[in-house]
């Protein structure tokens, strides 16, 4: 399979991925600032090297593309590339607002190419763990789920002239799927209803920041569960993910800090009985050893699902409905802290 990948931060450790896989040829990148575009011709001699994503999205030889721009982007842009014929393995989050997850289900529904969004916390070790206790019943039906996820990411809010990226005014529950992702993979819950708030530090230690610094959602199941997800990006407190999970026969907690993705703690019955259990990722010899980047063996696992879906036009874990359940209660969770009321997620579904 020929790749072209769009954005060339974050994005450069998925060309790496994609030109050390056996089943794909890295062929060409794209990213409209010059020195990533000159990096990128350092670092990984792709055949084409392109200023724009139209330019990219144009060339014939491609099958697929893997887009790591900045997420204001990526609905419009995946439906570009979708339009174009390519398969498309597209960055958290889907969508940003309704209307483009309303065009972004209706484009990727009507077409017969694959989309797929790359959200790690699918992959992570300690999920694995949870959805195969989860599926042999140990946890019995979750009633209650938590997630949080801070991360302060203020050196990326500014370019080097000093103006503002995408960054500095994300609202916090516009990047909810690392949170929403364990919980709905794992039970096959939707997040139908939602009422959220936030709330701030003192503005002179905000930095120009534009956002909320932490905002914190209840919602409702589909199944009956309450699930609280707190995001994050002005956090002081260390960066951090967390889940817990509570079922009617077991429960499970994850680690924090460096342990957040590979530790665990669960219990089952007996509530004096808990187990620390240390998760690992499986070997990936595919990919002929280990590769820099932040999320390695995740990426590369997202990476064998995407190609394994487009090339048998088989289902991708992660498709464009479950991509707009994980995203959709963000956006709505967000009009939720405008209005002060419960408001309700649409179903994706309902909109093809
Ligand atoms: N764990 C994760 O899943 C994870 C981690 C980091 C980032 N992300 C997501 O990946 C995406 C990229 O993250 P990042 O940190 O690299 O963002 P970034 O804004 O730092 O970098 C984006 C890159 O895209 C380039 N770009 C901007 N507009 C473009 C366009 N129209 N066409 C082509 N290239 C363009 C920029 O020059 C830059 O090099 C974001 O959407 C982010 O949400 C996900």
């Amino acid at each position: 399979m020929n790749v072209g990948v769009a954005g060339l931060r974050f994005g450069m450790s998925w060309a790496q991925i994609f030109a050390a896989y056996s089943e794909t040829d890295l062929l060409a990148v794209c990213d409209v600032g010059a020195k990533r575009r000159d990096l990128a011709r350092a670092q990984l001699e792709p055949d084409a090297i392109y200023d724009s994503l139209e330019a990219l999205i144009a060339d014939d030889r491609l099958d697929a593309v893997a887009i790591f721009t900045p997420a204001p982007l990526h609905a419009q842009q995946v439906i570009a590339a979708i339009q174009a014929g390519k398969h498309v393995l597209s960055a958290v989050p889907a969508a940003m607002t309704l209307d483009e997850a309303k065009q972004l289900a209706e484009v990727v529904s009507s077409s017969d190419r694959t989309y797929m969004m790359a959200e790690n916390w699918v992959h992570e070790p300690v999920v694995a763990r949870a959805v195969q206790l989860y599926r042999e019943g140990t946890l019995g039906q979750v009633y209650y789920a938590e997630a949080e996820y801070y991360h302060g990411l203020q050196q990326l809010r500014r370019r080097q002239d000093g103006r503002p990226t995408w960054r500095n005014s994300l609202q916090p529950l516009l990047y909810p799927t690392h949170g929403t992702a364990p919980y709905l993979h794992m039970t096959g819950d939707r997040l139908a209803e939602v009422m959220a708030s936030g709330a701030s530090g003192r503005s002179d230690r905000a930095d120009g920041y534009q956002a909320d610094w932490i905002q914190t959602a209840m919602f409702r199941g589909e199944q009956g569960a309450l699930f609280r997800l707190s995001n994050s990006f002005q956090n002081v407190h260390a960066a951090s993910h967390l889940l817990i999970f509570h079922g009617d026969e077991g429960s499970l907690e994850t680690g924090r800090f460096d342990q957040a993705r590979t530790v665990c703690y669960y219990s089952s019955g007996d509530e004096e009985d808990v187990r620390r259990e240390v998760c690992e990722h499986p070997e990936l010899p595919q990919f002929g050893g280990e590769l820099a980047g932040d999320h390695g063996r995740t990426s590369m696992q997202i990476v064998m699902a995407f190609v394994q879906a487009a090339a048998t036009g088989s289902a991708p874990p992660v498709d464009i409905m479950l991509a707009l359940d994980m995203t959709l209660p963000g956006i709505v969770g967000l009009q939720s802290i405008r209005s002060g009321n419960w408001e309700q997620v649409p179903d994706p579904r309902s909109w093809t």
